[in-house]
């Protein structure tokens, strides 16, 4: 069957148009080449999409929930560091092949933005049927969020193949707010090649400004809620200028400001001083030196593919 027909067929379209199906992914990132390593590049689809509709989409949604641009840049985080960019996070379940990685406990009831992104690839769909891969489009909704948001611009480097199948076990990679050591957090952005300048650098990206929000749970903040607040009543991440892209976070954090124990270890831990404090003083008296860096860390995090042993073994064929 040619695959132009499935294609054109209305059916297909409307398939076509979720992120959260399988089927959808198959015919995506169309001209990839099949090594994984193939590097990404940022004019991927320069022929086959130009202009794709992904700001638009964005914008329309951040209208009714300023909230968007962080949920959008948190779901590329979430998908990178598990696997890989993939766009396996955005996989629903299919038991027993596909188990979606939405409902561990780093994104139950946590991540969100999921209906924004099957906006995106519908207007995708429409625009160039089959071409934009899913994780492709939360990279690019990750920089247009922070450029909406008043933070840095930058080139994102497309060409990323969705994968089949999620990896549960991996969203232990995530980093919890609870990772009160540093050396926790260090070893799981160390699994993925990140280093402790990309440490500090990311965490900067909770101030997201232009009247977007990003906001936390009370049960993760240094402050566990209020008395008779409930677990998920929603605070700023940032209790200074949470409005605002800046580098203010991190002179939160020299006073004491931070709101996840996560962040605060980054001066707290007793071998902060030797590794992550320095580059959080860096930061916050050199707004131009967090932003070069912030987007040196988002362009090597949009480059995380599955790195050697990190997939299940069983997975894998022997040798591989
Ligand atoms: C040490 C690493 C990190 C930890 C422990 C951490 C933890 C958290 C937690 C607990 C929340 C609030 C979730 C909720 O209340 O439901 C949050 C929100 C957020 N995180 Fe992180 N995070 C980390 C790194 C990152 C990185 C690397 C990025 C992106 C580059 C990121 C982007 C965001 C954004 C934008 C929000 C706000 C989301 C929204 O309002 O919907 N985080 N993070
Ligand atoms: C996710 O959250 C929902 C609603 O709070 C809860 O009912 C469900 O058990 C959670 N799922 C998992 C896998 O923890
Ligand atoms: C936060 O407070 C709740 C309710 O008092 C408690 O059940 C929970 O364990 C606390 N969380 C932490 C991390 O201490």
């Amino acid at each position: 069957m040619a695959a132009s027909s499935r294609i054109s067929s209305p059916a297909w379209l409307l398939l076509a148009a979720h992120c959260a199906l399988l089927l959808a992914l198959a015919g995506a990132a169309r001209g990839h080449s099949p090594s994984a390593s193939a590097a990404l590049s940022t004019a991927f689809y320069d022929e086959s999409c130009p202009g794709a509709p992904v700001r638009r989409v964005i914008q329309d949604a951040r209208i009714s929930d300023p909230r968007i641009p962080a949920s959008l840049i948190r779901l590329h985080f979430h998908d990178c560091f598990v696997n890989g960019c993939d766009g396996s996070l955005l996989l629903d379940d299919d038991l027993p092949a596909i188990q979606t990685e939405k409902h561990v406990p780093a994104n139950n009831n946590s991540a969100r933005g999921f209906p924004v992104v099957d906006g995106i690839k519908r207007a995708l769909e429409e625009a160039c049927p089959g071409i934009v891969s899913c994780a492709d489009i939360l990279a690019l909704a990750a920089e247009i969020s922070v450029e909406l948001a008043g933070g840095p611009r930058w080139r994102v480097l497309l060409g990323r193949r969705d994968g089949t199948t999620t990896n549960v076990q991996s969203t232990n990679n995530l980093p919890s707010p609870f990772d009160s050591l540093l050396a926790k957090l260090q070893e799981k952005f160390g699994n993925v090649n990140m280093d402790n300048t990309d440490l500090v650098a990311l965490q900067g990206k909770l101030h997201i400004l232009n009247n977007s929000y990003a906001l936390v749970q009370c049960q993760f903040t240094r402050h566990n809620c209020s008395a008779g607040q409930p677990q998920g009543a929603l605070e700023n991440l940032d209790q200074v200028t949470p409005t605002v892209f800046d580098n203010k976070y991190y002179g939160n954090l020299l006073h004491s400001q931070a709101q996840l124990p996560s962040d605060q270890v980054m001066l707290s831990d007793p071998t902060a001083p030797t590794t992550t404090a320095p580059v959080v003083h860096r930061f916050a008296s050199n707004q131009k030196d967090f932003f070069t860096n912030f987007v040196a860390s988002m362009i090597k995090m949009g480059n995380i593919t599955p790195l050697k042993g990190w997939r299940d073994q069983k997975e894998l064929p022997e040798g591989q």
